[in-house]
């Protein structure tokens, strides 16, 4: 049986970092968006072995959690390759705080998807200004939202090809992976962290909670988007 789970893992590892080789063959220039989550430390580990030609960059929110820091920097110690850190306008983050305070963000979905725009979703573009594809670290299991998720698509919005390596990747394939080749990880995924999102607006969950129960608990599961991926 563990011979057999292993075989399929690795059946998967060739299939994406085939699929990588041949993004960095067929549309460069390409990059990587990273959380710093267990999909997304998979694929930096590929990425940087694999296909280093692929640019891996973060969106610094200004709120991450403080392990999250932790991993970026372990990362860059580890690997020796450069992650590209963008940041949310000051100009922005200074009128968002004046007006609605620094945690206006739990007063209404709207005032939350208002300091995603602005710490996120601004970056994000300014991040894929002048790429031919961009890959995420999404699976289809992972939300209801992403449950009909594409291998790749064209991304009309910010003009590129987007890719989602990991679509059909279960959670135990995600974590075999990082067991079997030593990743790094975040440390809040031992604590109950499901997925890994800024600080004040992701939890740990508790056994039998939907994956995506960690992030914005005060809203609907439909509302559960930051903005970045428009599916
Ligand atoms: S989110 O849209 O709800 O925040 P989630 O945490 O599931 O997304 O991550 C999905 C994908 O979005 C990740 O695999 C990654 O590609 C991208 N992503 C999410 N947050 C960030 C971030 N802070 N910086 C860069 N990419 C991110
Ligand atoms: Fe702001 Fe929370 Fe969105 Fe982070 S997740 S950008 S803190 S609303």
């Amino acid at each position: 049986m563990k011979l057999e789970s292993d075989n399929l893992l690795t059946d998967k590892v060739i299939e994406v970092t085939s699929l990588l080789t041949s993004i960095v063959n067929n549309y460069a220039p390409a990059c990587f968006s990273s959380s710093f989550g267990a999909e997304d430390m998979v694929l930096i580990d590929m990425i940087f072995k694999y296909a280093p030609e692929i640019e891996v960059f973060t969106l610094d929110t200004g709120r991450l959690p403080q392990e999250t820091y932790e991993l970026i920097q372990k990362v860059i110690e580890l690997y020796h390759q450069p992650i590209h850190i963008y940041f949310p306008e000051s100009d922005d983050v200074e009128a968002y705080t004046q007006t609605h305070g620094p945690n206006g963000f739990y007063q209404s979905v709207e005032l939350r998807k208002k300091c995603c725009h602005i710490r996120k979703v601004l970056p994000l573009k300014r991040a894929l200004l002048g790429k031919k594809s961009w890959i995420t670290g999404m699976r289809r299991e992972q939300a209801i939202t992403r449950k009909d998720l594409p291998l790749s698509e064209w991304d009309s919005e910010h003009k590129l090809e987007k890719f989602n390596p990991l679509i059909t990747w279960t959670r135990d394939d995600v974590w075999n992976y990082i067991k079997k080749y030593n990743t790094p990880y975040n440390i809040l995924h031992d604590q109950g962290y499901e997925s890994i999102g800024c600080a004040p607006c992701t939890r740990a969950i508790t056994v039998g909670e939907d994956i995506r129960a960690g992030r914005w608990w005060w809203e609907n599961a439909d509302t559960k988007e930051c903005g970045l991926h428009k599916n």
